[in-house]
């Protein structure tokens, strides 16, 4: 392993972090993630859908790194005569916690999220919702935005001891990680680095990417929840114990000798890890696993809380854990 004892850069986290990106509207996080790895990489194209593509040549195992660089936010369905905007949701969002949340567009107006008169807190409804942008009317408000316009929650980056918070952790953490990882790998085999579209509305461009691809092995880069709350659904995940292995999620099982692999690699670097058992949602190697004739693929994840919240907090001892067995990874032997 290469330079493993090197910290990673963070402040590359808060400018991934901050940009926008939401799903179906990559292409703003894409340009930023290109011009950072671009030096690291023997070729970068964007295929049909929007996926970023790094490939980097070798002679061994085909090798397939997704993380997804979309957001979940909000798009625009109507304007009003007075210049309220009504929208739906993109991804995991969570109606009851939108009112007064701030949203930004990709043309850096800002706006907040309000309701109208509620007589009980269950009429809390996303069609009671509203959205604030300023505008003093209809003809105003069109000048700003339009129908289809989406929008991200803020939250900018903190770090508090040894956490981090900010918006969009999930998953610009994941897309750091990886590129982390390019910066320092040295490896006879051949990696594809693809950077995924729309993977919060259903693991869409990480289904395109991994037919495109065809590797023989891939690992997805992802955050995961964590039962380490007051409280919390019980779930073995801690902050601060690790990286990842997943094991089980509503999108895939990992194969045995996947989990192993990531096992038996972490063991013989001494790289902190934990095993996950996610009892919801996926991410982009339930759809990579099911591509062609079926594809080997695991995933590294990094222990979040409040996920889809503007403050998912992970702490950065974990994110070091998952750029330094993804490297071993990457620069060991497979035999799968
Ligand atoms: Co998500
Ligand atoms: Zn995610």
């Amino acid at each position: 392993m290469s330079n493993a004892q090197n910290l990673p850069d963070y402040t590359l986290l808060e400018r991934l972090s901050q940009a926008y990106g939401p799903s179906g509207a990559e292409k703003g996080i894409s340009e930023k993630i290109a011009a950072v790895i671009q030096p690291y990489c023997d070729s970068l194209t964007q295929d049909k859908l929007g996926n970023l593509i790094a490939i980097r040549k070798g002679s061994g195992k085909k090798i397939m790194i997704a993380t997804h660089m979309d957001e979940i936010g909000v798009m625009i369905t109507h304007i009003d005569e007075n210049g309220f905007l009504r929208f739906t949701t993109v991804g995991g969002v969570h109606v009851a916690e939108l009112p007064h949340r701030r949203v930004q567009f990709q043309n850096g107006r800002t706006g907040i999220i309000s309701m109208e008169k509620l007589d009980k807190p269950s009429d809390l409804k996303l069609s009671r919702l509203y959205l604030d942008i300023g505008a003093a009317n209809q003809e105003e408000a069109e000048q700003i935005v339009q129908i289809g316009d989406s929008a991200v929650f803020t939250g900018e980056l903190v770090h508090s001891g040894s956490r981090i918070l900010s918006k969009a952790l999930d998953n610009r953490v994941g897309c750091f990680v990886a590129i982390e990882a390019l910066k320092r790998v040295q490896t006879e085999h051949e990696l594809s680095f693809a950077f995924t579209v729309q993977e919060e509305v259903g693991l869409r461009g990480a289904q395109t990417a991994a037919f495109a691809l065809d590797p023989d092995v891939a690992i997805a880069v992802d955050v995961t929840l964590t039962g380490d709350t007051p409280k919390a659904h019980p779930m073995e995940v801690k902050l601060g114990n690790g990286v990842a292995i997943k094991v089980f999620d509503h999108s895939m099982i990992t194969p045995p000798q996947i989990k192993q692999w990531m096992t038996t690699t972490a063991e013989k670097y001494k790289i902190p890890y934990q095993f996950e058992v996610l009892e919801f949602g996926g991410t982009d190697s339930g759809a990579i696993h099911l591509t062609k004739g079926g594809i080997p693929a695991g995933v590294l994840s990094i222990p979040t809380r409040y996920v889809h919240s503007p403050s998912e907090m992970i702490d950065s001892k974990d994110v070091e854990a998952a750029v330094n067995l993804l490297v071993a990874l990457l620069e060991g032997p497979i035999n799968l």
